[in-house]
């Protein structure tokens, strides 16, 4: 359906400033750790636009404006009167009905994908194929078919491509992931945690997320189990290899306004049609990563009283970390032979890799667009670096890494329609990737453990 572009990989550099470069072996990975800040470097300008001006891509805007060197061009949404609202909303001075007029903009040289999912890969892949540079928010796409699409097409244009995982940005994850690395925690045997909300605990609320045409196959494990699942990864550096998922819909049907409403707007009294809900609102999924440790995920959008509870927890040899993002300037550190700690986010106390994401003295407490804009940050500086791997800074999710986490997505949507069994996670990018014991490269965990039960 779309040809591969022609262009290849640029590597010209431009002056790198304020990078937290990845230059070790593990750049290609994004597990770098070293950093290079040279000051007093002038940064060209770099004209961006914005495809879905809804709830998140105020965010987008908020945080490359607190850069100070990238112009905000235009933007573009569903029709021309609507989004010429948005832009008077968002002191944008441009306003595209179609996102294709934006993206023909020569003053734009990155296109930000805020849609919603069913339109990801057409916005993305459109921008790919005029050769502009792409920041697209989770997920990357639909499925993990249009996903590789968009990966592929991404490397063979030679465009940068960035996915948000927003929680990568935070400068205590950067210290866990840091801690991890550097076995301070000992090998990790047990990952766990949780993301919860509450904000659809009201049947009354409804999202383009719950219809499988727009939202996709899952609901609550595609919108935020995957931001777990790429935060456990970041912080832990291994990768989910096998899944067991049982998902639940609590609430099964809802009532949706006739005209659509913006992410967590809530309700506003207009007259709502029921609808049947076919997408899960609730999972528990147990988790193999590549080097043999274990881990559980609990997941759901209608838990009341779970704002953004998103809670994350690695087990190691000789100590624990504990991170929760609604209390998030504070890393619990836990030992078995000395008392426990809690570090507060104090740049004074941060080693280097984690300290320059720290945009405020101690005390002073960051917050969820605080991580947001410093990954958007990393993002232009690798843009500015025209997507040297070697320039990659950890924080950036590539499409590659996307394509992944989508992987990890649709095997517990296979295991879930199995029946809750063991499913491997395919990524055809990094085949390499096996449990280290004895399970077998393809097919169901549950088959093998069936077979070696029997034997
Ligand atoms: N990183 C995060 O933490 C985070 C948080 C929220 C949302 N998201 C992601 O961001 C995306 C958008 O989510 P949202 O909550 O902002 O949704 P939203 O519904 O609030 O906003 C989507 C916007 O896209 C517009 N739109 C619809 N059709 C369009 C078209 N043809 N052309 C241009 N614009 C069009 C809508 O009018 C709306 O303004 C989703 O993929 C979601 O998963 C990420």
């Amino acid at each position: 359906m779309y040809e591969r572009m022609a262009r290849p990989l640029s590597i010209r550099l431009w002056p790198r400033v304020s990078l937290g470069l990845n230059t070790g072996p593990e750049a290609s990975a994004g597990t770098g750790l070293q950093e290079t800040v040279s000051m007093g470097e002038r940064k060209r300008r770099i004209g961006m636009g914005l495809v879905g001006p809804g709830f998140v891509a105020a965010h987008h805007l908020d945080a490359v404006r607190r850069l100070g060197d990238v112009d905000v061009i235009a933007i573009a949404g569903s029709s021309q009167a609507a989004t010429d609202r948005k832009a008077a909303d968002l002191h944008v001075d441009k306003a595209y009905g179609s996102y294709q007029d934006l993206i023909d903009n020569p003053d734009i040289e990155v296109v930000h994908n805020t849609t919603p999912n069913y339109l990801h890969l057409d916005v993305s892949m459109a921008a790919i194929k005029a050769g502009k540079h792409v920041i697209s928010d989770k997920p990357l796409a639909m499925t993990y078919a249009e996903c590789s699409m968009l990966r592929d097409a991404a490397q063979a244009a030679g465009v940068v491509n960035v996915v948000t995982f927003n929680y990568r940005g935070n400068p205590l994850v950067q210290h866990a992931r840091r801690m991890a690395a550097e076995n301070d925690i000992g090998q990790l045997f047990f990952l766990h945690g949780r993301y919860l909300q509450d904000w659809m605990a009201d049947d009354h609320v409804y999202s383009w997320r719950l219809d499988k045409k727009k939202g996709g196959s899952s609901s609550a494990l595609a919108d935020i189990g995957s931001h777990w699942c790429d935060l456990a990864q970041h912080i832990s550096g291994l990768k989910i290899v096998a899944v067991l998922a049982e998902m639940t819909t609590v609430v099964k049907t809802r009532y949706a306004p006739a005209v659509p409403r913006e992410a967590f707007s809530g309700k506003d009294g207009k007259v709502m049609d029921p609808v049947e809900i076919g997408s899960e609102d609730l999972a528990s999924v147990l988790l193999r990563f590549n080097s043999g440790a274990t881990g559980c995920l609990s997941v759901g959008q209608i838990t009341p009283g779970h704002k953004n509870d998103l809670e994350i927890e690695l087990n190691g040899r000789t100590g624990s970390l504990r991170w929760n993002q609604e209390n998030q300037n504070e890393l619990w550190i836990g030992r078995y032979d000395r008392p426990n700690s809690v570090m507060a986010r104090d740049p004074s106390q941060l080693p280097d890799g984690a300290r320059r994401y720290a945009q405020l003295p101690a005390g002073h407490n960051e917050g969820w667009s605080d991580a947001f804009r410093n990954v958007i940050d990393d993002a232009y500086s690798w843009i500015r670096a025209e997507g040297d791997t070697d320039a990659r800074p950890a924080t950036i999710c590539t499409f590659a890494d996307a394509c992944q986490i989508c992987a990890v997505v649709e095997a517990m949507l296979l295991s879930h329609q199995a029946g809750g069994v063991w499913q491997m996670v395919v990524d055809e990018a990094s085949p390499s990737l096996k449990i280290r014991s004895t399970v077998p490269e393809n097919g169901l965990l549950s088959e093998y453990v069936a077979t070696k039960a029997g034997s």
